[in-house]
């Protein structure tokens, strides 16, 4: 261990949206954080180094160490892992994008799957078992009533590749823990995260055509594109469109942090846990643009399309036991993701490219 109190910190996947907001809060926590990242979804700025990292350490005033690894690549994780004594990994590297994994599922299982395995077995080879891992409401499926709560079955009715890789996943860091008991990992099932780091300088400004709600509502909002398409108003919930639970991406990030906590105040021997990172209700679709169009003073024009396939009307957490056990519940309201978000992109109007 670094020192007492001080960890040693991978973060895998540290240069993306929940990473460098999660970066923040562990080196804001007191630990060193060293991050590695393939870039494939990360902007690079000065020195090679993503720009999102360059912001980290000017929010922090602290510096991270970086190294562009690809984790299908064992050999250059082998090469991090003799370079430093880290004390405990935060596995955020993924492909993400749920279409996406659906034209290239052998890609999505390469990453998510075999580079998760990639690193368990470089953790092993150094006697290191403290492993948070970034997985996802995907893995509750379509048929689980709400709130989704841990104890419910998973793995049944997920439509994408990307889903699968998650499920599979968890499946192979259950038997890993089962059959060596001195492992300690963390599971934590990130619903939808929104927002941006306060201060403007982080947050998520996506490649290529953007699939997530409020990522294509705010570029309505700022008439990049004619109007956000609302995919169905004929659910089952009060305004028939589809609802989501849209925690703060700092909540989130502090969510990991406790994480961490946890694995620490455990004395390294908190075994297997599994957690929901939501807020535990759901907004609309609707309601969400009306926080937005609050938020940023501008229309957010829409229109009503038909579902979008694969989509199920209500899904958001219960997120009773991440606060028992962690402490951890997420406390910003949508109006402050909303003003959060908008802060991000009309500072930031190419995201992390120079205007
Ligand atoms: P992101 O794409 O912003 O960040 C992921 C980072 O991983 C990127 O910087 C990317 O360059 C990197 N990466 C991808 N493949 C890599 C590889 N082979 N080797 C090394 N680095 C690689 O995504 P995010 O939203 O920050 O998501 C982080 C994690 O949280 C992912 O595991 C994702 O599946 C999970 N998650 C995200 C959401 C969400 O809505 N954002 C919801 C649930 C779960
Ligand atoms: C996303 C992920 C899913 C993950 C979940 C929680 C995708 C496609 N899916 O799902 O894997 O488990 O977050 O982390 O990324 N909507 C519109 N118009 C749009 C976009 C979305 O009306 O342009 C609606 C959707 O129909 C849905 C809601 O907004 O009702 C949220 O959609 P989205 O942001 O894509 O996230 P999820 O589908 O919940």
């Amino acid at each position: 261990m670094a020192s007492k109190d001080s960890r040693c910190v991978l973060v895998t996947g540290g240069a993306g949206y929940i990473g460098s907001h999660c970066a923040v809060e562990i080196l804001q926590a007191g630990h060193d954080v060293i991050i590695i990242d393939n870039c494939c979804n990360a902007v690079t700025g000065t020195g090679g180094i993503p720009e999102s990292i360059h912001r980290v350490c000017q929010i922090t005033g602290k510096q991270v160490k970086y190294h562009q690894v690809d984790i299908v690549d064992i050999e250059a994780l082998r090469d991090v892992f003799s370079k430093y004594s880290i004390d405990v990994v935060i596995h955020l590297a993924a492909l993400k994008a749920v279409g996406e994994s659906v034209k290239r599922p052998l890609d999505y299982y390469k990453v998510n799957f075999i580079g998760t395995c990639n690193i368990v077995q470089v953790m092993k080879e150094h006697n290191m078992k403290n492993l948070i891992f970034s997985s996802s409401a995907t893995v509750y499926g379509h048929s689980n009533a709400v709130p989704f709560v841990e104890t419910l079955p998973t793995g049944i009715d997920i439509t994408s590749p990307y889903g699968k890789s998650k499920y599979f996943t968890e499946t192979m860091l259950k038997d890993v823990c089962s059959q060596d008991k001195s492992w300690n990992m963390i599971l934590l099932r990130y619903f939808n995260p929104v927002g941006a780091h306060p201060s403007g300088l982080l947050g998520e400004y996506p490649s290529g055509t953007p699939k997530n709600l409020m990522a294509n509502a705010v570029q309505a909002a700022l008439g990049n594109i004619p109007h956000l398409k609302v995919f169905g108003n004929d659910y089952d919930t009060p305004d028939g469109t589809g609802v989501r639970d849209y925690p703060h991406v700092v909540d989130l990030a502090q969510g990991i942090a406790a994480a961490l906590a946890k694995i620490e105040d455990n004395n390294n021997s908190c075994g297997l846990r599994i957690y929901n990172l939501g807020e535990g209700r759901g907004y609309s679709v609707l309601e969400m643009i009306a926080a937005l169009e609050k938020a940023s003073a501008k229309k957010v024009p829409y229109v009503i399309e038909k579902r979008r396939p694969g989509d199920i009307g209500t899904f958001y957490s219960d997120p009773t036991l991440a606060w028992k056990e962690l402490g951890w519940k997420a406390t910003r309201s949508l109006e402050e993701r909303c003003k959060d978000l908008w802060h991000f992109h009309t500072m930031n109007p190419h995201g992390y490219l120079k205007n």
